[in-house]
């Protein structure tokens, strides 16, 4: 029945993720941190949400530094999160629910506690060139490169006395990934958790693995898409991934539509993250946020739709544990907090590409106030907030000063816990959670969304029950009127074969639109745009059950209309299934 030939049918495309940071998701002893029982313990609710696969944060050994992307040990689980029982539970319940499991990769640095960081700055054989070394003056840095979390990427270490990179936290040292010995390492990891039955790896800043040779002076155009990042990651997957169907995802910060189509192209990752539309509303510094604006917004999501329509495939999220909240970003978390969310997920679910939703995003959960410096977490904010303090050059005295810049963009805001009841603590954990609970878990939580019909919730178990459609996963997309300020309108339209396969086919239509204001405005199909035969497949108002060429929307309203599913749902039993081989 469907145009989408089997070449081109992939699971991963047709899944929706969740991703799971699971310090912040369920604690099941009361230590106040998350933990692998706990998310067990929730899995029959992520099957009732619909979602295909999980993506997990890292649960490895790791103190903890950058809330475990500092790792100590790939090959164990971190105690404050259980242990390889539980994990092995984890993947055997998702399975046995037909859900995936992605599992962190985390291989650009390790922990400075790992095993292989200590032998190296021991210069033990073989582990003396595992990380980037450079001998000088211990008060000069080797170049005036900057760690991603703020001051120089270089600390002097006294035991080896050298310098080492860190493009992160001076405790998270970079791999020295020229190294043949690290790249087999690293693959040799990866095969074991592949061994263990995981169905994917999202790949934490993948693009930034290699760095220009003889580390010269300058900004992330030497580390980030460097000079032998294809070359690694393609070998990583012709040596790991290739006989495998698992659904990679590479981070790639920086990354322009043009590396991307090499990533996944060329080298053969299923996708990545880009990062242009989490971007584009920072000034200079990701501390200077503006408000996003909305035509800049769908120029850069069309572009990217267009430019990977061809030999590539999208991700498609608007927030992560290191994103604040999208309703509070783009959306109105006020007055219209559900319909915005409601609308922000229709875009997410409606474009072409595989979509993540990232814990509690699906309640509409929003930022949340940080009253004080004591009531931050993340290392990066909390480097933000002492270095601008403590710089002369600015204006800024006291966390007061820097308070809008923290709860506009600050990672802390995705990381409060989930909120899953109106009792203490939102149902998170009976201790002392490790950082705060959102003050409006009280209206906003699991519990209540699920008693009432018109919830975020119950919203997004349509969206997702949309993309069993053909045309909602694999459509080509078209984006209507770029430059009206408040409308995201677009068409996605496959073409379908007839039913014995052999007679003409037809052409399946979507029309989304979006009104992202809080003023009403009208939408009037543009005449090369067919609505005839269109019906509501899904709205968070009241909408008519056929759209007109003209109608009005309401504040954040947002409507799908999709030609019939005439299938009888024989389009569903296409689909590509979960194979015992994928395992
Ligand atoms: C990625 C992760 C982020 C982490 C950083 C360093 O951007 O998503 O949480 O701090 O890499 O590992």
């Amino acid at each position: 029945m469907s145009g989408v030939s089997e070449a081109e049918r992939v699971w991963w495309k047709e899944a929706v993720v969740y991703q799971v940071y699971p310090k912040s998701f369920r604690d099941s002893d009361g230590d106040g941190v998350g933990d692998l029982r706990g998310l067990v313990d929730r899995v029959d609710y992520l099957d009732d949400l619909g979602v295909d696969a999980v993506w997990l944060n890292p649960v490895y050994d790791s103190p903890q530094v950058d809330n475990g992307y500092d790792i100590s040990d790939y090959r164990s689980i971190a105690d404050g999160y259980g242990d390889m029982a539980d994990w092995e539970r984890l993947r055997d319940e998702l399975h046995d629910r037909d859900m995936r499991l992605i599992m962190d990769l985390v291989v650009n640095h390790t922990s400075d506690q790992h095993e292989w960081f200590q032998r190296s700055r021991r210069e033990e054989g073989e582990y003396a060139d595992y990380y980037h070394w450079v001998e000088g003056s211990p008060e000069e840095p080797p170049n005036d490169w900057q760690s991603v979390f703020g001051g120089p990427a270089w600390s002097y270490d006294e035991e080896r006395g050298a310098w080492y990179l860190h493009l992160f936290d001076e405790a998270q040292p970079d791999l020295n990934w020229t190294n043949p010995d690290v790249r087999e390492a690293v693959y040799d990891m990866m095969r074991w958790w592949l061994d263990r039955g995981i169905d994917g790896f999202r790949m934490d800043v993948i693009n930034m693995i290699s760095k220009a040779e003889g580390y010269p002076d300058g900004g992330g155009e030497h580390f980030m898409n460097g000079p032998r990042v294809h070359e690694y990651v393609g070998e990583m997957v012709d040596e790991v991934l290739a006989d495998e169907e698992i659904l990679t995802v590479g981070e790639t910060p920086g990354a322009s539509v043009a590396d991307a189509r090499r990533y996944v192209g060329e080298d053969g990752l299923s996708m990545v993250f880009q990062f242009e539309h989490v971007t584009f509303d920072h000034d200079e510094h990701k501390w200077d946020a503006r408000d996003p604006d909305l035509v800049e917004f769908k120029q850069i999501l069309a572009k990217w739709q267009t430019g990977l329509a061809e030999d590539g495939w999208n991700s498609l999220y608007l927030n992560n544990h290191d994103q604040p909240r999208m309703v509070s970003r783009f959306g109105n978390d006020d007055e219209y907090r559900r319909k915005s969310a409601e609308l922000l997920g229709t875009l997410t679910h409606t474009l072409c590409g595989t979509p993540f939703v990232y814990q509690g995003e699906e309640l509409g959960m929003t930022n949340a106030p940080f009253e004080t410096r004591e009531d931050l977490r993340d290392v990066e904010a909390l480097n933000y907030v002492d270095a601008t303090i403590e710089d002369p050059d600015t204006a800024a005295e006291s966390y007061a000063d820097v308070r809008d810049a923290v709860e506009a963009i600050g990672r802390d805001n995705a990381r409060t816990p989930m909120q899953w009841s109106g009792d203490e603590h939102a149902g998170f954990t009976d201790g002392e959670p490790w950082i705060d609970v959102n003050p409006n878990y009280t209206e906003v939580n699991v519990e209540r969304a699920r008693e009432d019909p018109d919830s975020v919730f119950h919203y997004y178990r349509d969206l997702i029950a949309l993309r069993d459609r053909d045309l909602v996963v694999y459509g080509d997309f078209e984006l209507l009127y770029p430059d009206h300020p408040s409308l995201f309108a677009y068409t996605r339209t496959l073409e379908v074969d007839g039913d014995d396969g052999e007679s003409e086919g037809a052409t399946e239509r979507a029309l989304v639109v979006l009104n992202f204001d809080d003023e009403p405005t009208t939408f009037e199909a543009p005449a090369d745009v067919t609505v005839d035969g269109l019906e509501l497949a899904l709205a968070n108002d009241d909408a008519p059950a056929v759209p007109g060429r003209s109608f009005e929307l309401g504040p954040w309203e947002a409507r799908v209309y999709l030609t019939p599913d005439d299938s009888d749902g024989s389009d569903a039993t296409d689909r590509a299934e979960p194979t015992s081989a994928d395992r």
